[in-house]
């Protein structure tokens, strides 16, 4: 157990102060009490996801920093990862900070690729993982376990509501495209199921490789299938290259476009005005009009100059559920189950309203209907109240 790097418990006491003479020794619990917490953030620095990763950062320390940089009275010490979502070094970078950094919390990430990796490196080493992004549906799924959490959302639930929305317009055949990986392929499964249930009558799926943002081809595809929308996953610098690609393309007033949210959050000021008027379904959006939202997206602003947005809202929402564990375990983080009990029943007041955790470990919360208005994805309705992913496969 350590008392620091490479320090007995006599040499660390000393340095500490505490080995004066008389002195009374503290129990080994105010010595842990005294460590710090140790965060791993493992999240793409670079690459199309850099800056959801930056927006996932500055979310979670900005919580912290409200909590006066502590939680349970326990200072905090980050251990920073770039996973550059690139799955194939996932397990090296998950073993850099649960080995080398011995953290006692991992925070990641954003590609459900990477996050695969992850998840298997924390179910066997027993580590607490908060996930702030990645919808890899069997992570609250078929690789549910009690050591792993998510605050943001399932590739399905922001893109199942959509179908019905659609379908209740009467649309009845759509073009699906994405990325071609896990959460391109989740979320466009998640808005097929939706749409079918509800009534529409076809879709195709079409699909570009993961970054790949060479969509001229496919657009042109598109253009020759007619369909009567098209449903897209993409999201950061990507998502933008695609706003921008399909309205020089001239599709826009054609075929009316729509996504799962990621599509236009946190992209707005790169695309002028070729976002306008698309509609998308997420957990989060502009002009909630909450005292909650009002005060996060103020303290956000002032932090860091910018404007949060969705991604920014589930690192906050990752470190308030943390709080909640490490002040249950009153700052003795070595006591696992009252941690995650604790986390468990956590009702997390978040700047996108309150949710709770389903027994798979994932947020229960409404999924807005949002437009683009100017620069913001206006809140225009709620696509489905207090929606719970189904966590297909979860024994837990
Ligand atoms: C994912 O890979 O799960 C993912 C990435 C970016 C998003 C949403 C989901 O915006």
């Amino acid at each position: 157990m350590g008392f620091g790097r490479n320090l007995n418990r006599r040499q660390f006491l000393a340095q500490a102060g505490l080995l004066t003479a008389g002195a009374l020794l503290p129990t080994r619990f105010a010595l842990a009490q005294m460590q710090k917490i140790r965060i791993g953030l493992m999240l793409p620095y670079t690459g199309t996801y850099a800056q959801l990763g930056v927006a996932i950062t500055n979310g979670f320390k900005l919580a912290v920093a409200e909590r006066g940089g502590k939680l349970a009275g326990r200072e905090i010490e980050y251990f920073t990862v770039d996973d550059e979502s690139e799955p194939a070094k996932a397990p090296e970078n998950t073993n850099k900070l649960v080995q080398r950094d011995r953290v006692d919390v991992l925070v990641g990430t954003v590609h459900s690729g990477v996050q695969m990796g992850m998840v298997k490196i924390a179910k066997e080493a027993g580590t607490l993982m908060i996930i702030p992004n990645a919808g890899l549906d069997a992570a609250t799924g078929a690789l549910c376990a009690p050591n792993i959490f998510r605050t943001s959302f399932s590739n399905w639930q922001p893109s199942y509501p959509m179908g019905k929305v659609l379908a209740d317009r009467g649309v009845k055949n759509v073009v699906t495209l994405a990325w071609k990986y896990g959460a391109g392929e989740e979320a466009t499964a998640g808005f097929s199921e939706g749409f079918i249930k509800a009534g529409g009558k076809s879709v195709r799926g079409l699909w570009v490789p993961f970054p790949n943002v060479e969509f001229q081809a496919l657009l042109t595809e598109i253009a020759s299938i007619k369909p009567d929308a098209v449903f897209v996953f993409f999201a950061g610098g990507g998502a933008a290259k695609f706003i921008k690609d399909y309205a020089a393309a001239g599709l826009r007033k054609q075929i009316p476009l729509f996504g799962s949210g990621f599509l236009t959050d946190g992209v707005l000021d790169a695309v002028d005005d070729a976002a306008q008027g698309i509609e998308t379904t997420l957990h989060y959006g502009d002009g909630l009009d909450t005292k909650r939202d009002r005060d996060f997206r103020s303290a956000y602003s002032k932090a860091y100059k910018s404007d949060p947005d969705v991604y920014a809202v589930q690192g906050y929402d990752a470190a308030l559920l943390l709080a909640v564990g490490v002040n249950a375990a009153k700052g003795d983080i070595t006591k696992k189950k009252e941690m995650i009990a604790a986390m468990e029943n956590a009702k997390i007041d978040s700047p996108r309203g309150t949710w709770t955790m389903s027994k798979a470990h994932n947020p229960i919360q409404d999924i807005y209907l949002r437009k683009v208005v100017g620069r913001e994805n206006k809140v225009i309705g709620v696509a489905h109240k207090a929606l719970a992913d189904p966590a297909r496969g979860c024994k837990m």
